[in-house]
């Protein structure tokens, strides 16, 4: 067999598969290519063993990253291609993209194709399968991706990914390691893993969409709540910028991270209920009027609870008035008890309380609120959080986001007066 060596003048093969790189003869591209050595039974059987460990683990996660690198690294040991990649659509542009890429093509993460352009493109298109021996020779073939990457690609093997009648990607493998080229036995394998690759992505396309509009709700909610309250201009805003310089440091998750958002925007929901005449009182609230604004978490999470909706953010929501030493409501939760995204928006929550103006006192100074949060640290405030505030605050973020707040009110003069502070901290939270 004629073996071609990779054109040198183009680019160097990818270092990790350098010495043992091999390319596929030069044959017309198309359908059909013709399988170069037979399988036996047992080398199919081991193949087929391997495609049912990777459907289990598929279905053993939900994050859609790892389901698709597991079914592309499954594909790529099976089938035994050097490359792979999976391609989705992105129909109002009328494009296709990477969505998950293996080693090679990193560089080419950016890349985008016209649907119709390119063999993943054209296969989205006619949602169509297609085997290929040399893609250089093949006129569908964008050179884009091999430019960014310095990959040669030779043999190739994409198959739509589809889902009911809709194309919603493409799945491709490249190169056949041994230099031969893939066949129809390849193809069918590849398809069958397809499937499953295409009904994962489009379960986390659906619960992406779920989140964006649940993100929407939330956030309109927290304006319609913050509209109610005449003195809090801008406050939701602040918890969630304070709340995130905070989970920076303490959070790694993107979903965690989210709901913490989504916690901190509606964490004053149950203020809904809460009658004007409290909500807005021009001085400090007596016993009756303090038992109802104290009510809000409670109310949040039965409201929470009734509409099925949001559920998520009740732990981060209901416990936002908790404290570390176990004297916080609503059910007086002592230390770690008390749900993270909650201790990250109490910090958060009493900064912003404490250095913006109410009807019956001013805002304090930055560094006296500081100075606060570090007194209460342990007793009131949990100490990472308070910790991640201080290492934020360190790095000049929070008074970004402070001055901020003084720019929308021109006539804001932070109150100096230190003696205030002998009412401690929980007289400045009364009124949150
Ligand atoms: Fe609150």
């Amino acid at each position: 067999m004629r073996l071609v060596p990779p054109r040198k003048s183009r680019r160097p093969a990818p270092a990790r598969k350098a010495a043992s790189r091999k390319v596929a003869p030069r044959k017309p591209a198309g359908r059909g290519a013709r399988p170069v050595r037979e399988l036996t039974a047992t080398a199919r059987l081991a193949q087929l063993e391997k495609l049912l460990e990777m459907s289990k683990k598929i279905s053993s996660t939900l994050k859609i990253e790892e389901v698709l690198r597991t079914g592309m690294a499954s594909a790529e040991e099976v089938l035994g291609a050097d490359a792979s990649s999976i391609w989705e659509i992105d129909a109002p542009k009328g494009e296709i993209f990477f969505r998950v890429v293996s080693e090679e093509g990193t560089s080419a993460k950016g890349i985008r194709l016209k649907i119709g352009e390119g063999v993943a493109g054209w296969v989205v298109q006619n949602k169509q399968p297609v085997l290929i021996a040399d893609a250089q020779q093949d006129p569908r073939f964008s050179r884009k991706v091999d430019s960014a990457t310095k990959f040669v690609t030779t043999s190739m093997l994409c198959v739509p990914l589809l889902v009911n009648e809709d194309c919603i990607g493409a799945f491709q493998l490249l190169n056949k390691k041994s230099g031969e080229f893939f066949d129809e036995h390849d193809l069918t394998l590849a398809q069958m893993l397809a499937g499953q690759i295409a009904v994962a992505l489009d379960n986390a396309r659906l619960y992406q969409e779920k989140r964006k509009t649940l993100h929407h709700v939330a956030l309109a909610l927290a304006d319609v709540i913050e509209m109610r309250d005449e003195y809090t201009g801008g406050h939701v805003q602040r918890v969630i910028d304070y709340s995130m310089l905070i989970a920076e440091k303490l959070m790694k998750d993107e979903e965690e991270l989210e709901t913490l958002h989504l916690s901190a925007a509606l964490h004053d929901i149950g203020k809904i209920a809460v009658p004007d005449r409290v909500l807005n009182k021009q001085g400090p609230l007596d016993s009756e009027e303090f038992r109802l604004m104290k009510a809000h978490p409670e109310t949040g999470t039965k409201m929470l609870l009734e509409t099925r909706i949001l559920m998520q953010i009740i732990p981060g929501m209901r416990h936002h008035h908790e404290r570390w030493d176990g004297k916080g409501y609503p059910e007086g939760l002592k230390g770690e008890a008390a749900p993270l995204q909650a201790r990250i928006i109490a910090v958060a929550d009493t900064f912003d309380a404490m250095t913006t103006n109410r009807p019956y006192r001013k805002g304090l100074a930055l560094e006296i609120a500081i100075e606060e949060l570090r007194k209460y640290r342990g007793t009131q405030f949990c100490p990472a959080s308070v910790d991640a505030f201080l290492k934020a605050h360190e790095e000049g973020k929070v008074r970004i986001l402070l001055k901020q707040y003084h720019a929308s009110q021109p006539q804001f003069v932070p109150d100096p007066d230190e003696n205030r502070l002998r009412e401690g901290v929980g007289e400045l939270r009364r009124d949150l």
